[in-house]
């Protein structure tokens, strides 16, 4: 079996997701315990002790959301769709424990000026970075206000030069790969989101850019947050894995004797309810209890693929460079069987 490094991988004839791909162990840990292992980073200047951030979707990240993800030292954008961000700034009680919020292209000055006022970091929320507007807009609230910008999505690596020239500080990188996102279907773009992470990683390393990378959409499972970092990524961005949650907006329904909650894309009807086109799914997902629980569930599951891989830090994981592409047959091995 070829045992391939990043850049092998990033060559690979195929496009490549999550499931193609698995880390392979090469040495002899010297971890002693899962507990020992620092999964602290450093994303856009904050302290996080995982390197997980909450997706900007209404079904997702609100005020109560974002202010539980600081607390377990992980980050969250409040979405930009229901009132969450006129409550945010109509009370400074409400602000404290917000690191960051998002916003569309036509932000108003004064909330750009009140997010500014706070530190808040700023997420441009589109669907396409490659788009003369939204650089603009990054472009003017870099030149206007002392905030850091993250912008997004990319697919590759192409533009990233374009991107932090306008001066974005972190970009998202997927399109097409959210598991509510029917972009692919309806238009036919987008790539795996390995080979997505792996080519925009390598465009920012060959240039030297200075930029941070977060891993959006299609994250199932610890294990793809730890094959995102091994990848190159920064941080991953999280929407159906912590949708469901107590902490998530919405109302828990019961059906069918069970507990749900609803999750939904930002370009679905249920968000823009007028006949837009759509690129997003409505769903409902099982109640999950709290977000404490899937975070805690997160880190453990890091920390162990740390420990088999004798890295003791992130920044270690982000060096691994032993991966193997899977066989169909290979994937369906590693699913329990019932
Ligand atoms: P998930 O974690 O796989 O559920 O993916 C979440 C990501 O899907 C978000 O962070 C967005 O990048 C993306 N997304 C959210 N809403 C939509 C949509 O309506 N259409 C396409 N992509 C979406």
């Amino acid at each position: 079996m070829k045992i391939y490094s990043k850049q092998e991988l990033n060559n690979y004839f195929l496009s490549l997701t999550y499931d193609d791909i698995s880390i392979i162990p090469t040495e002899i840990s010297n971890v002693k315990s899962r507990t020992n292992i620092d999964t602290k980073s450093k994303f856009l200047d904050l302290e996080l002790s995982l390197p997980i951030i909450s997706s900007p979707m209404d079904t997702v990240t609100g005020i109560e959301m974002a202010k539980e993800l600081t607390n377990l030292g992980c980050l969250g954008i409040v979405n930009r769709f229901d009132s969450s961000l006129n409550e945010i700034f109509s009370n400074s009680k409400v602000v404290e424990g917000i690191k960051a919020v998002s916003v569309n292209l036509n932000v108003e000055d004064s909330l750009l000026e009140k997010i500014a006022e706070n530190n808040l970091i700023v997420c441009i929320d589109t669907a396409n970075a490659n788009n003369a507007f939204v650089l603009k807009k990054c472009e003017q609230i870099k030149n206007k206000y002392n905030v850091k910008v993250i912008v997004g999505n990319i697919a590759a690596g192409s533009t990233l030069r374009d991107i932090a020239n306008a001066g974005a500080d972190a970009v998202r990188i997927g399109i097409g790969g959210g598991s509510v996102c029917t972009t692919s279907i309806q238009t036919g773009i987008g790539i795996g989101q390995i080979s997505s992470i792996l080519d925009v990683y390598f465009a920012r390393e060959e240039q030297k850019i200075n930029i941070e990378l977060i891993a959006d959409g299609g994250i199932k499972n610890p294990g793809d947050i730890t094959k995102a970092i091994a990848c190159g990524a920064d941080a991953v961005m999280l929407g159906r894995m912590l949708a469901g949650t107590k902490e998530t907006p919405g109302e828990v329904i019961k059906y069918n004797d069970q507990l749900w909650k609803k999750y939904r894309g930002s370009a679905s009807f249920g968000v823009k309810m007028k006949s837009e086109f759509i690129e997003g799914e409505e769903t409902l997902v099982p109640y999950k209890g709290t977000v404490r629980n899937v975070i805690n569930t997160i880190s453990d599951g890091l920390r162990s693929a740390m420990s088999y891989l004798n890295c003791n830090s992130i920044e270690e994981l982000k060096k691994i460079n032993t991966f193997a592409v899977l066989s169909t047959s290979s994937y369906l091995e590693r699913l329990p069987r019932k």
